[in-house]
């Protein structure tokens, strides 16, 4: 019974598109896209102290983040899944799908002084 969830669970994740991140691919689109001249190459060294540290935060919510540049840079009205920013909307705007999901499941391997208070 579990096996065929498992199997029918696949197919399903085929059908919809769902594919696993390329973690090589993600770091070469950091690169291809500057990305690293103001949060740094290693994403934890922004060039200014209020920038973002991106390395090691969730993919999820980096994935999150980069949508909703792009959806306030197409002009979407303000609503808390939008974020007008005109740096990273137009940085954003740049980037396919794939790419948003390669750069912010790489960006989640990279060691980090985040941590989560307790
Ligand atoms: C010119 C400087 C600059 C460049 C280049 C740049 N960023 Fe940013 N990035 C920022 C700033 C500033 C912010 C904070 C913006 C805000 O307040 O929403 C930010 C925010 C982000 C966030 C949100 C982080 C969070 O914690 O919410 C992500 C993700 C991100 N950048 C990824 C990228 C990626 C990927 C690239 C390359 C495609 C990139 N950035 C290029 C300056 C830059």
């Amino acid at each position: 019974m579990n096996k065929l969830l498992i199997a029918l669970l696949g197919s399903l994740a085929v059908a919809a598109g769902v594919q696993a991140a390329d973690l090589e691919a993600g770091k070469a689109a950091f690169e291809k896209h500057t990305c690293a001249s103001c949060h740094g190459a290693d994403a934890k060294s922004p060039i200014l102290p209020e920038y973002p540290i991106l390395a090691g935060q969730h993919a999820d919510y980096l994935a999150h983040a980069l949508t909703a540049y792009q959806r306030g840079q197409a002009g979407a009205p303000a609503s808390a899944n939008i974020r007008k920013n005109a740096v990273m909307g137009a940085m954003a705007s740049q980037l396919s799908a794939t790419e948003i999901t390669n750069i912010s499941a790489w960006l989640s391997t990279l060691p980090t002084p985040l941590q989560v208070h307790e």
